[in-house]
């Protein structure tokens, strides 16, 4: 069992290869990608995200939580990840369009290192969108069925080394996308027997997509080499993820940066504090 892996030539996306890559999303919650990001580029990614990690400024300054011996921490859109190559990739922007409508935006940009060591996360959905209301102290859950929803949310995973099962591949229960919004969402055991888990490993420059809804957890680092997982998360403009409730901004970008962006692209940057027009004084940055 595995989910659809579709091969992207450069240039533009072929009708077919976005055909399959939503059908894979709406069968799946999920879809592996190969030659998204060519290696010249990831590897001057990775080169970033290892010289904060080293100098320990990731963790310091973009931590948003710790998960296990893995730490998942916001990165600046600065430096390599300015290029519009990779923030702006067409085929990227095409299939965001296909699975989120016209008005997506970036919701954060974040690395996951898993440490030598770090164990198995528990089984979780990122962004459990629910209708419950509290009734007399009492959770009553909405009845209707919203398991046909179209995303809302969806991360495109980048990892900056090779992924197997030794380093620790984020393992999916692929299929499991339609559960969380049942008024009542099974528990970890049922998704377990229903749906097939599949460890998303990949040669270095291989990617994937999953819907923030499928069940997925990090499986254990048993190499000695920390493993970063470049994730950065598309949702439709009015969604907030709640992993970032705690922190702000999740998006990071200078004025001046922002300046520089191509104009068509600024709207992916709305919810960073720099394209926010500030309030009574407010300071953005
Ligand atoms: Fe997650």
């Amino acid at each position: 069992m595995s989910v659809s892996r579709i091969a992207l030539p450069r240039g533009p996306l072929p009708p077919r290869a976005l055909r399959r890559v939503v059908q894979g999303m709406a069968r799946d919650g999920a879809v592996a990608l190969d030659g998204l990001f060519p290696l010249p580029l990831l590897k001057r990614l990775r080169a970033e995200v290892y010289r904060r990690h080293h100098s320990g400024e990731l963790r310091a300054q973009g931590r948003v939580r710790d998960i296990g011996g893995r730490y998942a921490a916001v990165l600046p859109f600065r430096g390599p990840f300015l290029n519009k190559a990779f923030y702006a990739d067409p085929r990227v922007l095409a299939m965001m369009g296909a699975l989120l409508g016209p008005d997506f935006c970036i919701s954060s940009l974040e690395t996951v290192i898993s440490e030598p060591g770090a164990g198995r996360q528990h089984q979780h959905v990122d962004g459990p969108m629910r209708f419950d209301r509290l009734v007399g102290g009492k959770k009553v859950p909405y009845r209707g069925d919203l398991s046909d929803l179209p995303p809302f949310a969806v991360s495109l995973c980048v990892p900056l080394c090779d992924v197997d099962e030794e380093n620790g591949p984020t393992a999916i229960w692929t299929g499991s996308h339609r559960e969380a919004l049942r008024p009542r969402p099974p528990g970890e055991a049922e998704v377990g027997r229903r749906f097939p888990l599949v460890p998303m490993a990949g040669p270095f420059g291989s990617a994937f997509l999953f819907d923030f809804r499928v069940f997925h957890g990090g499986t254990p680092n048993y190499s000695r080499e920390p493993r970063p997982l470049l994730i950065m998360v598309f949702t439709r403009s009015w969604y907030r993820d709640p992993n970032q409730n705690e922190v702000f901004p999740s998006v990071v970008i200078a004025g001046k940066d922002l300046a520089r962006v191509p104009a068509e692209h600024r709207p992916l940057f709305m919810l960073a504090p720099a394209a926010r027009r500030p309030l009574w004084g407010a300071r953005t940055s």
